[in-house]
């Protein structure tokens, strides 16, 4: 039998600017929990000298937001909630079998909470860190909204870093996931077991195209 060919899932403007995203993401990340946790100073060497780091983390940060953006611009739409999600998530823990369930589209309900809870963090990111970003903005706000302003800016960076070690994990987990973003494509049997309704879309889009 003829073996299917590959579906192409990001085109290399999508992989750029997810990569983009990722690597604002270690940035930001590592220098912040050399701010955060005394022990982790060290880590704030990722820019080259502390004092670095101080001045460049909230840029890179408003880069990754910005980069972000786009990207739920792109895929906002695929990220909706529907009745499959409800029963991929009721299953959850055959999913961890490696199971399927449900007539999933482009995106499973795991990556959907994945996209939500980075966007929801990411905007939390954004509005705290301009309130305490010193030596621009911090100035126009009382101290009292800096303090609550910190407090955000720390909580929505930790749920961002759980819930992108979660996608991490989940990018190697399932065998084939990773080339989605490396190389663009992924297999007609990875797209069948885990996301059989885009496979179907996919197909019929092909189909049209081919005389
Ligand atoms: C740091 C290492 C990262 C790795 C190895 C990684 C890996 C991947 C892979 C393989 C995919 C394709 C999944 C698929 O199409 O089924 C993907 C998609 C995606 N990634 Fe990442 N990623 C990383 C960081 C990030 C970060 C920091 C963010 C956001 C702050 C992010 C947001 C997304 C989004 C939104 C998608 C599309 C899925 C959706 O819309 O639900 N990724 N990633």
């Amino acid at each position: 039998m003829r073996k299917e060919k590959p579906i192409q899932r990001y085109n290399a403007l999508e992989r750029i600017n997810h990569w983009i995203v990722a690597f604002c993401f270690m940035l930001a990340a590592i220098s912040g929990l050399g701010f955060f946790f005394p022990s982790f100073n060290w880590l704030m060497n990722i820019f080259g000298t502390p004092q670095l780091a101080r001045i460049l983390h909230p840029f890179v940060g408003v880069v990754m937001f910005v980069a972000f953006l786009r990207m739920f611009q792109r895929y906002w739409r695929h990220n909706l909630i529907n009745r499959d999600d409800i029963l991929w998530a009721k299953n959850i823990h055959r999913v961890t079998l490696k199971e399927e369930f449900g007539d999933t589209g482009r995106y499973n309900f795991g990556q959907k909470m994945v996209f939500w809870l980075a966007i929801f963090s990411l905007l939390l990111l954004l509005a705290s860190g301009v309130v305490i970003w010193r030596p621009y903005f911090a100035d126009a706000f009382s101290i009292p909204m800096i303090r609550i302003a910190l407090l955000v800016h720390s909580v929505s960076a930790m749920v961002l870093i759980l819930t992108i070690m979660i996608h991490v994990y989940a990018a190697f987990w399932v065998k084939g996931t990773i080339t989605a973003m490396v190389e663009g494509w992924v297999s007609a049997a990875w797209a069948k077991k885990h996301h059989p309704r885009w496979y179907r879309e996919q197909r019929q889009k092909q189909q049209e195209e081919e005389p």
